[in-house]
């Protein structure tokens, strides 16, 4: 009994004078610049816009400003007494800001502060921190959106022993390039099948890698056509529908390569997913002709056209506030020329799309084509304009409800407006995948259909997007595609600002994978002119874009999947069987989802067995992103997977 007294009082003794010999981290002298945040830059003893810390109308000397989504995880090594601070909205913040704080540890919500408005007085945390390993500390938007979330950290610190409190890498972890260079001799690429409209013009360019000069011939070329044979460029009008198959010959100095070309003339265009470029996902609003210009020439010197690589689409953002006196729309200060910049692009083998709404104004603010689409839709053929993204947005003001016909309306009137004109263009219909847009995205003469809202660049959207695209799936044929987004790769920020994506080069490689899987439109979201050799290889492996444009647009389909990981399964137009493993497991869910708790997963092995993917016999299986034969497989494959990354395998039949 005395014993157990004294071991008692020596434990107390001890604990305490752990604490009174505990030391203090106080978060403003940390390297803050490296905390995560949704907007700006996390500061010092000052708020996120640089003012002096400010919540419910009293001063802060010390602390740190951030915005929603803030985040920051300090490893503290099981050494850490208690986490205290003062949390709230910065009265700089705009009336509508909410914001929630949340202390984590090992996964766990430790704390939570509920939600903060502007003007709420600071809330107290103090939080025990025993036998914790990692802290994370997390400022969410509340669930409306982080506008205005300025959130500030008061008076925080970590009470610790022994070992300083480190604040977790947030690892940027290296890029890797999977794929060979494209071999000096010529190699004709993908897209092999093409759309064209009887009576408008027609512009291809044949996508071949190899060394220059390249030298290009066709036979049967349908009438009206006439193939530039430097550049492999066909250009003119054919009058006639009909289905023509065109032989493309090319050579170089070190070799040729011939291959079969589909022309098909008729209702359809778009007949593999749209490739090419779109000016959102980097510059926002803040576009201009000089950036498009950029992209374009990015495009050619990069040799992304080689590819298969071809719109150039402008956004939002280039309308002009009012219509000329006649009632046209007119491009703002920013684009001083359209259809200088549309010849431009044209010249060079690529084509050019613009963006507009239905509604009255546009989600940017701008100027919709409400009451002027045939107007609009002339103007866009004037220019040269080849594709158009028609975004629903204020068209919200102009209807009831949600209605079936509700959501069609507006895209009939455009698409008959546009079939009118002298130009064939793609359709593209923006409207977040209301009503199941899959379902009659066709019937009112979408070639794509977005089917969720915007995309940003980090794992759980990109995954959480990517990997809930099955029940659309079904709903893809030529000419007509599902679209997920546009990729959140290389320098993102919605301008005009930029950011390296936040997506790891493992979930990169899953990005393109399954967008390749899904057929769906791929339009590259960066900055051209800063594109790294990480990126470019990741936008020019042929043999996975091949996945993409495949003719055949068979669906992808589930072959299997359990809480870690997922198979996919696409049927390609030659009888072979494309294969994804992803690893999908993520490593937390709710708040903890915000913070990486490990250093590193360890890489699993997905198996998927031949009855799950409807196979009997054997198969030579070939690693897509390596381009690399890995022999005979049967019965199953099994695939060793980073995690959040993939493989992707294509399993072609034995020949008997
Ligand atoms: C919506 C669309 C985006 C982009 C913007 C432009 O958010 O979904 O892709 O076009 O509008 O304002």
């Amino acid at each position: 009994m005395n014993r157990k007294l004294f071991s008692l009082f020596f434990l107390v003794f001890s604990f305490n004078s752990l604490i009174i010999n505990a030391q203090t981290l106080w978060l403003d002298e940390t390297q803050v610049s490296r905390f995560e945040s949704g907007w700006g830059q996390t500061k010092a003893n000052l708020s996120v816009d640089g003012n002096n810390l400010k919540v419910g109308g009293r001063l802060y000397k010390r602390g740190v400003g951030t915005h929603a989504t803030g985040k920051v995880l300090f490893k503290v090594f099981g050494n850490a007494v208690s986490f205290n601070a003062l949390v709230g909205v910065d009265d700089e913040a705009g009336d509508t800001a909410s914001v929630e704080f949340f202390v984590l540890g090992d996964t766990k919500v430790l704390w939570k502060s509920g939600v903060l408005k502007k003007g709420d007085s600071a809330r107290r945390v103090n939080v025990s921190l025993k036998g914790i390993e990692r802290v994370g500390l997390l400022v969410t938007d509340a669930g409306d959106g982080i506008d205005y979330d300025h959130a500030d950290w008061l008076e925080a610190r970590i009470e610790y022993t022994g070992k300083t409190p480190e604040m977790a890498r947030i690892k940027a972890p290296k890029p890797y390039i999977l794929t060979p260079p494209a071999p000096d001799r010529p190699r004709i690429n993908y897209p092999r099948v093409t759309g064209a409209s009887p009576g408008k013009p027609f512009l291809f360019r044949i996508p071949v890698t190899g060394k220059q000069p390249l030298t290009f011939s066709v036979t049967n070329l349908p009438q009206g056509l006439t193939l530039d044979n430097q550049t492999g460029i066909i250009t003119g009008v054919i009058e006639k529908p009909g289905n023509f198959t065109v032989l493309v010959k090319v050579t170089n100095a070190v070799g040729k390569d011939s291959a079969a070309f589909r022309i098909n003339t008729g209702p359809l265009l778009a007949l593999s997913p749209p490739m090419g470029w779109n000016s959102w996902n980097c510059w926002g609003l803040s576009v201009d002709q000089d950036k498009v210009k950029a992209a374009a020439n990015a495009m050619i010197s990069k040799g992304l056209v080689n590819h298969g690589w071809t719109y150039i689409n402008i956004d939002d953002g280039w309308e002009a506030p009012a219509r000329n006196a006649s009632g046209e729309i007119m491009a703002n200060g920013k684009f001083p020329d359209m259809k200088d910049l549309a010849n431009f692009i044209h010249q060079n083998g690529l084509k050019i799309g613009i963006y507009s709404s239905p509604g009255e104004k546009t989600c940017g603010g701008f100027l919709g084509s409400f009451g002027h689409e045939s107007q609009d839709a002339r103007t866009w053929s004037d220019w040269g304009i080849d594709y158009l993204k028609y975004d629903w947005c204020s068209y919200s003001d102009k209807v009831k409800g949600r209605s079936l016909l509700e959501l069609k309306n507006p895209y009939y009137i455009m698409r008959d407006a546009l079939l009118k004109t002298n130009r064939a263009f793609v359709f593209s219909l923006c409207q977040y995948g209301m009503g199941n847009v899959w379902e009659w995205g066709a019937s009112v003469g979408g070639n794509c259909w977005r089917t969720t809202g915007d995309i940003s660049d980090n794992w759980k959207s990109m995954a959480g997007i990517g990997f809930s695209q099955l029940a659309a799936a079904p709903f893809t044929s030529p000419g007509h595609w599902n679209d997920p987004d546009m990729l959140v790769v290389g320098k993102v920020g919605w301008g005009p600002g930029l950011h390296q994506t936040q997506l790891t080069p493992d979930e990169q490689y899953t990005h393109i994978s399954l967008w390749s899987l899904l057929s769906a439109p791929l339009l590259i979201g960066c900055d051209m002119s800063q594109l790294d050799d990480f990126t470019l290889n990741l936008l020019t492996n042929d043999e996975v874009i091949a996945v993409n444009q495949d003719p055949r647009a068979a669906p992808a389909k589930r072959a299997s999947y359990d809480n870690e990981n997922e198979v996919y399964v696409k049927d390609m137009e030659d009888g072979t069987k494309v294969v994804g493993f992803f690893f999908t497991r993520p490593d937390a869910s709710g708040p903890a989802a915000e913070f990486q708790w490990v250093d590193e997963v360890k890489p699993q092995k997905i198996t998927v067995s031949w009855a799950q993917l409807g196979l009997e016999g054997e198969y030579k299986a070939r690693d897509l992103w390596r381009q690399k034969d890995l022999g005979v497989v049967y019965e199953k494959f099994v695939a060793e997977v980073p995690w959040h990354g993939c493989m992707l395998i294509r399993l072609s039949p034995l020949k008997k």
